[in-house]
């Protein structure tokens, strides 16, 4: 078998991290780069030492003919190039959130079933093991409530600071932990979701700078998810999630490690395999062996959490409860 194609559509910061574990499989051909700021493009094929750097991502398919597309640009920009795409049978690595809207979101992912395009889209958190060791320290528990936090500061990107071109925080950012709470927990029911403005003062930021989103799940499980963007130091409280169980809280603090907290004693796990090398490879595996069962965020599977996210918007913007 030849080495698999693979170019990028959107070489920013987001690309790098992809890029950086792709080089080193040696059974993977990096072909393309494609950013509308061409010096970007030409920075990750020097870093990649390989492919071809371009500025019009249909003559990049065109021409480098890859048989797999990543596509990392900001989330207004989803649409014409999946189409483009999954019109050649290339199949897709999507960066969350894959569009700011859920019409768009289900043409794409109709689009992508119809043409059996294999899709994978970077819910990294699906591949650590620390969410793992959460499921299994939760194993039996009664649980009835858990909360969760991504309070920070406002991401440096160009296309953050306003709703049309980033979504909001939540849909941009905490949608990793609304992704987890989906994974360990299932599927939503109903969702309410207040939040604030006016810490962050500047020309063009139009966000909430913190909000709160408490979540009924199916199973009657409730949580409360915080998200804010208006912090300018560094908390001591970390982000991640706290899951209270009868006997037991399990501490998950954010891509660093996890904590069993019970009367008779205390056990830490820090994480121990590198998990966005391992969704690459699941993923480029699921490619060349055709068998997607690995794949642990596929289109079909990520559109419920953009779904749940967007429905923590409108309820943010009705001040009313959104039934899932
Ligand atoms: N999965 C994760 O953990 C994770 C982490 C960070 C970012 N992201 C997501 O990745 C995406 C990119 O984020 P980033 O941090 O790399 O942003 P970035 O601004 O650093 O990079 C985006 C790049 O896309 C380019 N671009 C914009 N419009 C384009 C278009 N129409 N065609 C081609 N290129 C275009 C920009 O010039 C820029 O270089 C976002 O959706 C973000 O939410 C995911």
């Amino acid at each position: 078998m030849g080495k698999t194609r693979v170019a990028f559509v959107g070489t920013g910061g987001r690309s790098m991290t992809h890029i950086e574990r792709l080089v080193k499989f040696p059974d993977v051909e990096l072909v393309g780069f494609m950013d509308i700021r061409p010096e970007r493009a030409e920075q990750k094929r020097a870093f990649a030492g390989q492919g071809k750097a371009y500025g019009d991502y249909i003559e990049m398919l065109d021409d480098a003919k890859p048989e797999v597309l990543y596509i990392c640009v900001p989330p207004a920009e989803h649409g014409a190039i999946e189409f483009e795409a999954i019109a050649r049978g290339i199949h897709l690595f999507i960066e969350k959130p894959m569009a700011l809207g859920l019409e768009l979101a289900e043409r794409i992912q109709n689009a992508a079933r119809e043409k059996k395009i294999i899709t994978c889209i970077g819910f990294q958190d699906r591949y650590l093991d620390l969410v793992e060791q959460c499921r299994e320290w939760m194993q039996g528990k009664k649980i009835g409530l858990l909360d969760g936090a991504w309070v920070g500061g406002l991401p440096g990107v160009y296309w953050y600071p306003a709703y049309a071109t980033c979504g909001g925080q939540i849909v941009e950012q905490n949608i990793h932990i609304f992704d987890m709470l989906r994974n360990l927990f299932g599927e939503a029911a109903k969702v309410y979701c207040a939040g604030g403005r006016g810490i962050i003062e500047r020309d063009g930021y139009d966000l909430h700078d913190y909000s709160s989103a408490v979540i009924t799940m199916q199973s009657g499980i409730v949580a409360t998810l915080h998200t804010g963007c208006y912090r300018d130091t560094e908390s001591k409280f970390p982000n991640g999630m706290r899951i209270h169980c009868a006997d037991c809280t399990i501490e998950y603090d954010l891509r660093n490690h996890v904590v069993y907290h019970s009367q008779f004693e205390t056990i830490s796990r820090a994480w121990k395999s590198d998990w966005q090398t391992e969704m690459n490879r699941t993923f480029i595996n699921a490619i060349q062996t055709g068998d997607t069962s690995k794949i642990r965020s596929p289109y079909e599977d990520a559109i419920k959490t953009l779904r749940l996210t967007l429905a923590c918007n409108e309820s943010l913007q009705t001040g009313l409860p959104v039934e899932l």
